[in-house]
């Protein structure tokens, strides 16, 4: 049988462009790569991946209908996974419609052309962050009820509900992944890990929201590919299933991990103005995964953030780009009036 073809979107973002990588080597499915190239999405990320010829780049968004419906015929896809998202919480406060636009918009062009394409499985790459905030104690599961705070979480819960719906009434084949934050090479310098890394090493300022006791749970890019990849090939019609790192940490935590392995002084570390509406704690609980389709993590937090460091420390060039233009005045306007907390 002919290798399958996949449609993947936003494969020039950061888990988008880990999870290609990890295709090209550990399978043998042909991709196209769906993706608008916004300001997180970046050609310098797949460079290594361009050439080959099971690789398919092309420009455009996931609200294009007649792009995408072209695509799929074009093809003959097989299958949809979709990581194409505005995916960051500080900028959905700064803006809103964009996330309803390409997270919700956008999900429910691709699940409407899949179903009239006949395509036979569509993937929503999800997140925790439509489960709301944990206090101290317990776990998201796939039956906690969604409770999103941030317009991104809201526009990624609208997309998931989109999902459920086709899967419902339409009967179209779909899995759905909620991921913790992910971190590892290739992730735009606005979010934490890739920030903190960038500004250590220039010896500026390390912004921390609140009082830095913030829980995330810490999950390797590389772990997340191959969850979504297992989730793909061997995933239930019609599931959710949670994929998490067993690594809780508090923000400062991760700081300070970082300070010890680029060498700076923790004095670097400025708390600042909260982010409005903060979510306290994420953590996952990824037992379903893990029992019915054997998933689980293989690196720890420590190896994988040490490898991390390196690599960004490594691709000094990469970090340049990404952060030249209009990041600038992104955080410019994200922290230039937060102030000291
Ligand atoms: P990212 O912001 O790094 O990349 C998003 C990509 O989508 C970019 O390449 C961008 O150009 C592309 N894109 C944006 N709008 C588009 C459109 N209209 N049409 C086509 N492409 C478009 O995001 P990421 O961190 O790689 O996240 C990927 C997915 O994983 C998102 O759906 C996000 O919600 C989800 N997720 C991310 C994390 C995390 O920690 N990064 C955690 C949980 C879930
Ligand atoms: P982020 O990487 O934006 O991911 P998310 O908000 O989706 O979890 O932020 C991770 C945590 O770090 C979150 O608690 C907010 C905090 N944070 C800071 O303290 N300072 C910063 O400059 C950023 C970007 C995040």
């Amino acid at each position: 049988m002919a290798a399958p073809t996949i449609l993947v979107t936003g494969g020039a973002g950061f888990i988008g462009s880990n999870f290609i990588r990890y295709l090209l080597a550990e399978t043998d499915v042909r991709i196209v790569n769906l993706d608008a190239l916004t300001y997180a999405g970046n050609l310098a990320s797949l460079a290594d991946c361009l050439d080959s010829e099971r690789h398919l780049f092309v420009r455009g968004s996931i609200t294009s209908a007649d792009l995408v419906a072209y695509l799929l015929k074009q093809h003959a896809v097989d299958g949809i996974i979709n990581f194409a998202a505005e995916s960051h919480v500080d900028r959905s406060i700064l803006g809103p419609k964009v996330f309803v636009e390409t997270n919700v918009q956008g999900t429910l062009t691709l699940l409407s052309a899949a179903r009239e394409a006949g395509v036979r499985r569509f993937l929503q790459v999800s997140t925790d962050e439509v489960y709301g905030s944990l206090g101290d104690q317990g776990f998201f599961t796939e039956e906690t009820p969604l409770s999103p705070n941030s317009p991104y979480s809201a526009s990624k819960a609208s997309a998931d509900l989109l999902v459920r719906a086709f899967h419902h009434t339409f009967g179209l084949d779909t899995v759905t992944t909620r991921c913790s934050n992910n971190y590892g090479p290739y992730q735009f310098p606005e979010k934490l890990i890739p920030l903190i890394i960038m500004n250590a090493r220039q010896n500026k300022a390390l912004p921390v929201y609140g009082d830095g006791l913030n829980v995330r749970d810490w999950l390797y890019v590389g772990d997340h590919c191959s969850a979504i990849w297992t989730a793909f090939s061997k995933g239930r019609a019609g599931a959710v299933y949670n994929i998490g790192g067993n690594s809780e940490r508090t923000n400062l935590d991760v700081i300070r991990t970082i300070l010890q392995q680029v060498g700076k002084p923790e004095s670097l570390i400025t708390f600042v103005k909260d982010r409005p509406g903060h979510d306290r704690r994420y953590a996952i609980d990824a037992s379903r995964i893990q029992a019915e389709l054997g998933w689980r993590p293989a690196v720890d937090f420590e190896t994988a953030m040490a490898r991390t460091v390196r690599w960004y420390l490594d691709h000094q060039p990469w970090l340049d780009q990404v952060a030249s233009g209009d990041y600038q005045t992104y955080y410019q306007t994200l922290y230039g009036n937060r102030g000291r907390a």
